[in-house]
């Protein structure tokens, strides 16, 4: 029996649109890359023209497509929220990639919206879609651990993203930790004291645009349940995402991946490979946070992870940012979000 396509456009084509415009025209069944926009003329054209699909500079013109389903957006972090809204209006689901804005109020109307229009709204926090994350949690849910006790996430680009990037990245908490305190919520439930250190030390473009190249945050979790996340901009030595659950029956250690599974082993010393970036890391989960959202629309169901839970997560990273800037802990709303946008 033949399917009816899920049309779906991307507006952005930068490092992650590029990903998610890759995988709807090649990768995702049943899907097709109907639209392609990026303010930049000549990146729309060369998208539209090498994935066979539509091109154009302006969002509204994808938005009007009446053939269209949905949207991912991927343009800069400033554009998501409006982005958000205007689809909204024009009822198209819409994925939108992380964080939805640096601003809570935009973040509450824009997740407000999608609700009052009934557009699903999927988060790209794609570990929820990764395999390994998702073993870790329904190993946790089915009561393996036992009790919860500690949560260590680590998560460490090799290399920092251009400047001017990082000017509208909203810094480490809001750009970077907040897959981590996504994925902290997801694993142990809600967060409720955070505390927060960094530093500024590789370079000095960080202490010039006031964002850090490292931090640490500690979590106390309303079970009781304590967490650390270190975040850098500037490991170096490659990408790392790893993380540990540790219980009163059991253990779970979530390891890095690796390119290869070849060890060079030598007098003395041994070595292994390691993957460089998120896009290597995670290509699995990218893929498959695509296919989740084409299912949500053609089965009519909440995404896996919404709005409620981006706005959560801004506001955790938010808390982290007045913890580091007071130099305290600083409670956070048991629900992990402001009681208006959970109306
Ligand atoms: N989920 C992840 O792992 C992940 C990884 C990296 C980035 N991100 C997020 O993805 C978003 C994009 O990041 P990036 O690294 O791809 O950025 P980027 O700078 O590489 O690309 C952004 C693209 O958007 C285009 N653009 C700018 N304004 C636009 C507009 N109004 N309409 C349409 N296109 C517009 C730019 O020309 C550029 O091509 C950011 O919000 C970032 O936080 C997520």
């Amino acid at each position: 029996m033949s399917v009816r396509p899920i049309r779906i456009g991307v507006a952005g084509l930068g490092r992650m649109g590029r990903v998610h415009a890759e995988n709807l025209a090649h990768r995702v069944p049943d899907v097709e890359l109907t639209r392609v926009v990026d303010v930049v003329e000549e990146t729309a054209r060369a998208a539209g023209e090498r994935l066979g699909a539509a091109w154009s500079t302006d969002v509204e013109e994808l938005l009007r497509d009446p053939a269209l389903d949905g949207v991912v957006i991927a343009g800069p972090t400033a554009t998501h929220a409006p982005m958000i809204e205007q689809a909204a209006a024009h009822g198209k689901h819409v994925l939108c990639e992380k964080p939805l804005s640096l601003e809570l109020d935009a973040t509450v109307r824009a997740v407000q919206a999608a609700r009052a229009a009934g557009i699903k709204l999927q988060m790209g926090f794609h570990r929820r879609f990764d395999p390994d994350w998702a073993a870790v949690a329904e190993r946790i849910a089915a009561g393996e651990l036992g009790e919860a006790y500690l949560l260590r996430i680590s998560l460490r680009d090799q290399a920092p993203p251009g400047v001017e990037f990082l000017r509208g990245s909203g810094g480490i908490f809001v750009d970077v930790a907040i897959h981590a305190l996504d994925a902290a919520r997801w694993l142990l439930g809600e967060v409720e004291e955070v505390a927060a250190f960094g530093a500024a030390t590789s370079d000095a473009v960080f202490a010039e645009i006031g964002d850090l190249d490292t931090a640490i945050v500690q979590l106390r979790f309303a079970s009781g349940a304590l967490g650390v996340i270190d975040a850098s901009r500037v490991a170096g030595y490659g990408y790392e995402s790893s993380a540990e659950v540790m219980g009163s029956r059991a253990t779970l250690r979530l390891d890095n991946h690796r390119r290869t599974h070849v060890e060079r082993l030598a007098p003395g010393a041994s070595a292994k490979d390691r993957v460089g970036d998120f896009v290597e890391r995670y290509r699995h989960a990218y893929l498959l946070e695509l296919e989740a959202f084409a299912d949500a629309i053609r089965e009519d169901r909440e995404p896996a992870v919404t709005g409620e839970d981006a706005l959560a997560a801004f506001v955790l990273a938010q808390a982290c940012d007045e913890a580091l800037r007071e130099r305290r802990t600083v409670q956070v709303p048991t629900s992990g979000a402001p009681q208006e946008a959970r109306a």
